[in-house]
């Protein structure tokens, strides 16, 4: 399979799934609470899709706030979009419109056109995005392109906030439409009110199995001896979710890292190849307890897959773990909507608040 970009799908909609009312104005379903928090969601994407529809009816700019402008991208099979329009005209970064061969062929407007097949492939499409160096996508609708994304089961996260009334409207856009949508439960990570309105958080597949696994990690640094240095713990997996090894900081000796307690346990083992290791805590770089760092450590072991939850803040020595695995060709996920885990787990170092910052 070819390698597509992590894909975030967000929606906003009304207690009886509905994205729009069929007014010609666009419905606002959000708080100004929940809108903040999407510009800062749009600022920690790569880009951002949108329908032709969305773009024909809200004429969205799509940009962020608080953080860099990402790159904006569109899906049509008509080809009947406005260079006029805001997602064209504002920002100053690249903007990408996928069509079908036929379309994509004499299409000209102020953006990169490319040619996704005939019909337009959804795979095709996402393949090209990672290969243009789109690692995270944030996919904001409208209902066809949801219903799409959900379809073809290439969404890792979605981000659903529900506002507070009904539409009503038998002919407005629904959140998706009918379709064969996976059947699995999806797994609910995270709750949140937002002035009137709620969040909730979903992942599905290697996601939900990342943050369950690395909710384990930061789980076992509570069987960590008292210390003075960082309570951390880890888990080392096989391709296929098994659990191959724990271990957590000063297990067996008051010097032992989790990383390093773990992977002692597994010597030279042909399924590290395809493992992932989770580790609450970024691993070191360097330390004064003894030669080797938690890095050095994984690189050697040939672990191809690195999640942690908090950046190793600059207490002891300067933290570049996921710098330099990430340079050795490692892939490396950080997941710091858990990083409060860690923090709970380390309130006796200096400078740790237990309670999020975020
Ligand atoms: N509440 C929210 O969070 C939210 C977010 C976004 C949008 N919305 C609302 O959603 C409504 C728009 O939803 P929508 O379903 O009408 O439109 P949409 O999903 O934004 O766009 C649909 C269009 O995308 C293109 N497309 C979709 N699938 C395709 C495929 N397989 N191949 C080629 N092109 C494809 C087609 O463009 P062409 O027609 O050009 O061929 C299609 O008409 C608006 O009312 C908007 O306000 C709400
Ligand atoms: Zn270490």
């Amino acid at each position: 399979m070819s390698k597509r970009p992590y894909v975030l799908a967000s929606a906003a909609m009304s207690l009886d799934g509905y994205l729009d009312d069929t007014s010609e104005d666009r419905l606002l379903l959000s708080s100004p609470e929940d809108f903040a928090r999407v510009d800062e969601v749009r600022g920690r994407v790569d880009a951002i899709l949108v329908g032709a529809n969305t773009i024909r009816a809200d004429n969205p700019r799509l940009r962020s706030r608080s953080g860099p402008d990402p790159v904006k991208v569109t899906i049509t099979a008509s080809g009947k979009l406005d260079a006029e329009a805001n997602f064209f005209t504002t920002g100053d970064v690249e903007k990408i419109v996928y069509a079908p061969s036929s379309v994509a062929h004499d299409l000209e407007l102020p953006a990169t056109v490319v040619d996704a097949g005939e019909p337009l492939d959804l795979h095709r499409v996402l393949a090209d995005l990672s290969e243009r160096g789109i690692e995270r996508l944030m996919v904001e609708g409208g209902s066809a392109i949801h219903t799409m994304f959900f379809t073809e089961q290439v969404v890792d996260e979605l981000q659903l906030v529900v506002a507070p009334f009904f539409v009503g409207e038998a002919g407005a856009p629904r959140f998706v439409g009918p379709g064969r949508f996976p059947q699995e439960r999806m797994l609910l990570a995270e709750t949140r009110q937002l002035g009137d309105v709620v969040l909730l958080r979903y992942l599905t597949g290697r996601a939900a199995t990342d943050f369950t696994r690395l909710q384990e990690a930061a789980e076992l640094a509570e069987q960590c001896p008292p210390s003075t240095t960082f309570r951390v713990g880890a888990i080392i997996t096989d391709a296929h979710d098994t659990v191959l090894a724990t271990g957590f900081s000063g297990e067996t000796d008051p010097h032992d890292h989790a990383e390093e307690a773990a992977l002692a346990k597994l010597g030279n083992d042909q399924r590290l190849a395809e493992s992932t290791i989770y580790s609450s805590l970024e691993p070191c770089s360097s330390r004064s307890s003894r030669p080797l760092s938690c890095t050095q450590h994984i690189l050697n072991a040939g672990i191809p897959r690195v999640v942690f939850a908090w950046r190793e803040p600059d207490l002891f020595v300067d933290a570049q773990g996921a710098e330099q695995l990430r340079a050795a060709g490692r892939e490396v996920v950080e997941l710091p909507e858990l990083a409060y885990l860690v923090r709970r787990a380390n309130g006796h170092l200096p400078g740790v608040s237990e309670e999020p910052t975020s």
